[in-house]
């Protein structure tokens, strides 16, 4: 087992999933301003410390995702959220794109930027104390996208990527997110998404990424937000683990899936069904960002000196999901252990 193999393990293994709580400045500000806080860098550390003190950490997650401002701030007790990250048994991630900016040749489409100077702020993140690292390529369904030059574009931007994070002895997630937005049906969704990660794992093959050091965060099969009608739990599982078999090789070791603007209900119910109906040898987890943080958020910007009551809302949210990792999660496990 390599080491790299061993960091993706520590990660995903044992039921447990990732935390994003990387969300740049920009996305942050607007998740705050919708629940009425005002964005600042003390706000954005007092809510994520909170999340990164709760119990749920040691059983639940196994890694978090920080973005560049959090990996450097200290916690009010002046050690740094790596350390407090790391006591918990967790592994410190880090967002090491800088963003999707508009794809010159299609300007309806983004490219993930960030290449520039990557080498260098790699060994400043591991020093830091940062063992795998995330960027995200974004891409969106309509009459004409996403083109092949997006997706060819994208999927050599986030090779290049992994293949620096790995000489820099750090685990890169693969994060391809098609999103929901549109009216297309969950063919379609299938469909584009084969061709995306057919894509990323060609790049990734040409520039010998180590697989078994990597994890895919994909998003599930579904049916665009507008699409006139809704996919079941049981379809969505079906098609994801067929889009994944047949695109994934087999030595990829784990897959974590992203909430991609889910509700937190639907992702924790759409995880587990994934997971009992798996009959793969991926581990299937999660990597949520929204659809973990979502109702701790909302109940901390009303009681914002409430650490206990905030960190049992997480707390609940990641166990639901720890339990969807291990197909026993259902509607009475939500009201049995609700905080
Ligand atoms: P969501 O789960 O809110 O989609 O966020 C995951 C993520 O990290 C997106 O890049």
């Amino acid at each position: 087992m390599t080491e790299l193999n061993k960091i993706v393990l520590k990660i995903i293994s044992n039921n447990k999933g990732i935390l994003a709580a990387d969300e740049s400045t920009g996305t942050m500000t607007k998740r705050l301003d919708s629940v009425g806080v005002k964005s600042s860098p003390k706000t954005r550390l007092k809510f994520r410390e909170t999340l990164f003190s709760s119990d749920g950490m040691k059983s639940f997650i196994g890694g978090v995702i920080l973005y560049d401002e959090t990996i450097k701030q200290k916690t009010s007790s002046g050690i740094t959220i790596p350390e407090l990250i790391n006591k918990t048994g967790a592994l410190t991630g880090i967002k090491v794109d800088t963003g999707a900016k508009i794809l010159s040749g299609s300007p309806n489409e983004k490219i993930t930027e960030g290449l520039d100077g990557l080498r260098e702020r790699l060994q400043e993140y591991y020093r830091l104390g940062a063992r795998f690292t995330k960027w995200r390529a974004v891409y969106s369904i309509s009459k004409s996208t996403p083109t092949k030059l997006s997706i060819i574009s994208n999927a050599h931007a986030l090779a290049r990527y992994s293949s620096l994070v790995q000489e820099a002895k750090m685990v890169p997630i693969v994060e391809p997110e098609l999103l929901m937005d549109g009216d297309h049906g969950i063919e379609k969704c299938y469909e584009v998404t084969s061709e995306i990660l057919k894509n990323c794992y060609e790049q990734l093959n040409l520039f010998n990424v180590d697989l078994s050091g990597t994890i895919l965060k994909p998003n599930m099969i579904l049916p665009g937000k507008k699409h006139k009608e809704k996919a079941s739990t049981e379809q969505i599982a079906k098609l994801t683990i067929n889009c994944l078999k047949e695109n994934v090789p087999s030595t990829v070791p784990g897959i974590a899936f992203l909430s991609g603007g889910q509700t937190e209900l639907e992702a924790t119910k759409n995880l587990n069904t994934i997971n009992k109906v798996n009959d793969t040898k991926f581990i299937m987890t999660f990597s949520y960002g929204r659809a973990l943080q979502q109702s701790a958020l909302k109940f901390w910007s009303k009681n914002q000196e409430d650490f206990e009551n905030t960190k049992k809302i997480f707390n609940h949210r990641s166990k639901m999901n720890s339990l969807s990792v291990k197909a026993e999660w259902s509607e009475a496990t939500e009201s049995k252990t609700a905080a």
